[in-house]
């Protein structure tokens, strides 16, 4: 039997703010950065990000209202603008209506057209507000947030998956992803962040700085403090692997949380979550104590599952997507080296491999040329975080269960 207080296994659905664990601490040091800066959240995905945010908009402290948007399907900055006010608005419709809208046309306009209770109607409305919303982001964007100042009520902006949003733009259009950078960056600095009412909480699954950095726009980015998600430790998933299986009444022997631990490598929550799934599956069909022996089938067949490869599979298609050629050939043939070594390769031997694949393709560079075009390469995995240095000078795969399944399919 489940006893009341334990949580439900999530299986990719961020963690419900009730169930919500081993987050109490960093939850404090977060509100803590914010009330001095703007914050960036980066994390690997599947690791909690959205989870903690869902949390922070939910038990908002210090007096703030919160609006959270996920901005990683849109390609300009009219569309964030409408995205942020419809997020407002669904958050705290009257704010908006009583307070925001005041002295803005175009914001009153459209409010006294539609009624409060009409489900899109806001948005739909506010994307007819302008006919030429694209050409007038900036003008209508500055309004907003001026208005927003106006209130003096404490608004927390999340806004989650923005390094997508950012590539995306840079795809389709690099001077207008600089000059969105540019406004959003002296939004930031004026007024300073000790005396704006506004706060912005930026969170993403690929490095903010190093997605900036291939564009030479980083410095659009640096007065944003730098807040990493930390990964969940030992004891969290030793307690995690305890509660749920001992929660729902589960055996297991002395050695079980230990393997599980051995076997996460850098732990994603979401592995964790899927592997004591499966533990407690294993435990229903068997009705035995389980053991280490178990762990270790369970990682095992973990990596082939339906319900891991969907996961996994955005890692790898994640680099056909966002890595250019010769980058891309380079990344995929690394990463497969990498998988079969027993505990990770030397950077030498990592550049040499990639000069060989160089080769292979029928590229040939200077010296100095491929080792920078290496240099970069590597460094981009480690921003996406695909792998990490886990000795001097040597890289491995920062999660043991991407590790097993890129060993399987891609080496
Ligand atoms: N604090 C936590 N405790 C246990 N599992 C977690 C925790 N946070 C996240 N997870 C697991 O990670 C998965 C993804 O969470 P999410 O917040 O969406 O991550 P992200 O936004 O970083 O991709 C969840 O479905 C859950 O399995
Ligand atoms: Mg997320």
């Amino acid at each position: 039997m489940k006893t009341s207080e334990t949580p439900e296994f999530y299986t990719g659905a961020p963690v419900d703010p009730v169930d919500l664990r081993f987050r109490s601490a960093f939850l404090a040091e977060l509100w803590q950065s914010l009330s001095t800066n703007h914050v960036v959240l980066t994390a690997p995905r599947r690791t909690g990000k959205t989870s903690v945010m869902d949390y922070l908009r939910q038990h908002p402290q210090n007096g703030y209202s919160v609006a959270s948007i996920n901005v990683q399907d849109l390609t300009h900055p009219a569309d964030f603008f409408q995205a942020l006010l419809d997020a407002l608005h669904d958050a705290h419709p009257h704010f908006v209506r009583d307070q925001l809208a005041e002295g803005w046309s175009l914001l009153s306009g459209i409010l006294s057209k539609i009624s409060e209770v009409e489900v899109g109607g806001f948005k739909l409305a506010l994307r007819g507000s302008d006919p030429n919303w694209r050409d007038n982001w900036r003008q209508h964007g500055d309004q907003f947030l001026a208005q927003a100042r106006r209130t003096s009520i404490p608004i927390l902006f999340i806004i989650d998956e923005f390094p997508d949003m950012l590539l995306k733009l840079a795809r389709e259009d690099e001077a207008l992803l600089g000059e969105f950078l540019g406004w959003f960056r002296a939004q930031r600095l004026s007024p300073a962040p000790s005396r704006d009412s506004i706060r912005w909480l930026i969170g993403g699954s690929v490095n903010l700085a190093g997605t900036l950095d291939s564009l030479g726009m980083v410095d659009l980015i640096n007065d944003i403090e730098d807040v990493p998600l930390p990964p969940l430790t030992d004891d969290d998933i030793r307690a995690f692997v305890e509660d749920m299986l001992g929660g729902r009444g589960v055996p297991f022997d002395g050695n079980v949380a230990r393997r599980v631990i051995e076997r996460l490598g850098r732990p994603i929550p979401l592995f964790m979550q899927l592997a004591t799934q499966d533990l407690y599956r294993l435990w229903k069909k068997e009705q035995r104590q389980l053991t280490a022996e178990d762990v270790d089938n369970v990682f095992d067949s973990l990596v082939v599952s339906s319900s891991a490869r969907t996961r996994l599979q955005h890692f790898y298609s994640r680099i056909g997507q966002y890595y250019p050629e010769p980058k891309r050939s380079a990344a995929y043939g690394l990463l497969s080296k990498i998988s079969v070594s027993e505990a990770g390769l030397k950077r030498e031997t990592l550049l040499q491999e990639t000069e060989r694949l160089q080769l292979e393709q029928g590229i040939q560079r200077p010296a100095h040329g491929s080792k920078r075009t290496f240099n970069q390469l590597l460094l981009d995995l480690e921003n996406d975080f695909y792998v990490v240095e886990v000795a001097e000078g040597s890289y491995d795969f920062a999660c043991g269960v991407l590790k097993l399944w890129w060993r399987k399919y891609y080496a």
